[in-house]
């Protein structure tokens, strides 16, 4: 049972722009689905509204200051540490935005990273990691035949 941060970013650190994807990588949603699948996500309001419902056969838990906040079929929760303190047990899977990985980075054992192998223009960032913490088990070189891009499935895991 572990924290696992999973994001797509570019080379330089770019992970969204106008509340929304840089990119369209559909090996990447699917690889999303299947780790995530039958586990807990938790995410921002704003990657939640960029969603725009919650995802199917995974308890969702969406993070927001705004104490009146109801959404069907998503828990929404307002301290994200205390939520990954009481999921401790289960397999937590921490899905965005920028905001929200900053606050988890420290508390994540593993990171799924789609490395997007461009420089983009965005507003919204993943934060630098330190890589002498983070010990690499898995790359996988990809391309996307639609858009050209080429891009890696990158598994860490923190050194203990
Ligand atoms: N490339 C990827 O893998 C990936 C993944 C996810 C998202 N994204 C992109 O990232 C962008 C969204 O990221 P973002 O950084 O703008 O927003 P975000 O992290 O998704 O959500 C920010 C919101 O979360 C709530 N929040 C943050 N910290 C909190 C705290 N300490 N306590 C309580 N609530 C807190 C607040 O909601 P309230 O305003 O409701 O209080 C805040 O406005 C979009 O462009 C999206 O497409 C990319």
């Amino acid at each position: 049972m572990a924290i696992t941060i999973i994001v797509a970013k570019s080379n330089n650190g770019i992970i969204g722009k106008d509340g929304d994807l840089p990119w369209r990588l559909p090996e990447d949603l699917k690889r999303f689905k299947r780790l995530t699948t039958g586990n807990i996500v938790v995410m921002g309001r704003k990657t939640y509204d960029s969603i725009g419902r919650p995802l199917p056969n995974r308890k969702n838990i969406v993070i927001s200051r705004n104490t009146s906040l109801k959404i069907e079929g998503v828990e929404v929760e307002h301290d994200l540490i205390d939520v990954l303190k009481r999921n401790q047990e289960e397999n937590v899977y921490v899905i965005g935005g920028g905001q929200i990985y900053v606050e988890a980075l420290p508390f994540s054992e593993k990171l799924e990273v789609t490395e997007v192998d461009v420089e983009l223009v965005g507003d919204t960032s993943f934060p630098e990691i330190d890589s002498s913490q983070w010990k690499e088990i898995f790359r996988e070189k990809r391309v996307d035949l639609e858009s050209n891009l080429t891009y890696s499935f990158v598994s860490l895991e923190r050194i203990a």
